[in-house]
């Protein structure tokens, strides 16, 4: 069974992650497929709406680590980059449904979605100081203007999670139900939204954004060029060869010698 299942019906197009045994985590080849589906769904007159959803125990744990260090996103071509793009580009509405632990990317490609609904099992997180990198997919533009100033530090420089009614209080989460109700109510919402007129949903969602394209396109450049750096310094070393190991990581050595 493929890592990402695609389903289109009924003018939504489902973009389910599937690989629970590694919570979820992304690799090159899942970046790729996602990309490459919202592409398709971009020009497809079949699809009107599209939703991303995990399982009721995780949503996503971000990037797949092991796969990271063996292959870093070192060009902007890279699968996850071409992801990104995608998404944060994507003008018909996206609905996420989200259970579970959303790490990384797991969060921040919520920023791009227009309709969020989690479970109340649902824990977001933006980990990336504590794994030496830095934010990317534009979330250091959008989770200040998200969340405020104050909730976006304690979620980026202290890499705390937020629960979900903290993510409903901020406006990132639309409605919290029982994980086992999440996914049916995104399919209903996105069943809404695919009946009404295309033209007047793509005029709306235009409009929300109207501003913040370029501004999103140049941050997103310009972390996604420092993260692909940051990734081969001791710092990220540490901390992605750390959970591999299962381990704490230690950076204590390393603000010494830099
Ligand atoms: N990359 C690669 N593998 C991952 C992963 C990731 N991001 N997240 C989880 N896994 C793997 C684990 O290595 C483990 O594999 P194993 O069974 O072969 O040992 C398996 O998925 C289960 O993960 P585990 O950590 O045991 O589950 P948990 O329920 O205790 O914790 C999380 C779940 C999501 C809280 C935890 O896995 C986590 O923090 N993951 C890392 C998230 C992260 O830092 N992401 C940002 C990357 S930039």
């Amino acid at each position: 069974m493929p890592d990402i299942l695609i389903d289109t019906a009924e003018r939504v197009m489902t973009i389910t992650f599937h690989r629970v045994d590694k919570k979820n985590s992304f690799t090159r080849t899942m970046y790729a497929e996602m990309a490459q589906a919202l592409t398709q769904a971009q020009t497809d007159p079949a699809v009107n709406v599209v939703v991303f959803q995990g399982h009721e125990s995780v949503f996503s744990s971000g990037n797949d680590i092991a796969d990271f260090l063996q292959t870093p996103p070192t060009s902007q071509d890279a699968p996850v980059f071409q992801f990104m793009r995608a998404i944060s580009t994507f003008t018909k509405p996206i609905v996420a449904a989200v259970c579970g632990p959303a790490v990384g990317i797991g969060t921040t490609l919520l920023f791009h979605c227009d309709l969020v609904y989690a479970g109340d099992n649902a824990a977001f997180s933006m980990p990336f100081v504590n794994l030496g990198v830095c934010p990317e997919a534009a979330s250091s533009l959008l989770a200040p203007q998200r969340m405020g100033y104050g909730r976006a530090a304690e979620a980026l420089l202290l890499g705390e999670p937020f629960l979900a009614e903290a993510a409903l209080e901020m406006g990132l989460v639309s409605r919290i139900v029982p994980p086992t109700e999440v996914n049916a109510l995104a399919q209903r919402q996105a069943q809404k939204l695919a009946a009404k007129p295309m033209t007047s949903l793509l005029a709306t969602k235009r409009f929300m954004k109207q501003g913040q394209a370029d501004l999103v396109a140049q941050r997103m450049a310009e972390e996604g060029a420092l993260f692909g750096r940051m990734l081969a310094e001791p710092a990220a070393h540490e901390a992605f060869t750390a959970f591999m190991e299962k381990r704490r990581p230690d950076f204590t050595q390393l603000s010494a010698a830099s």
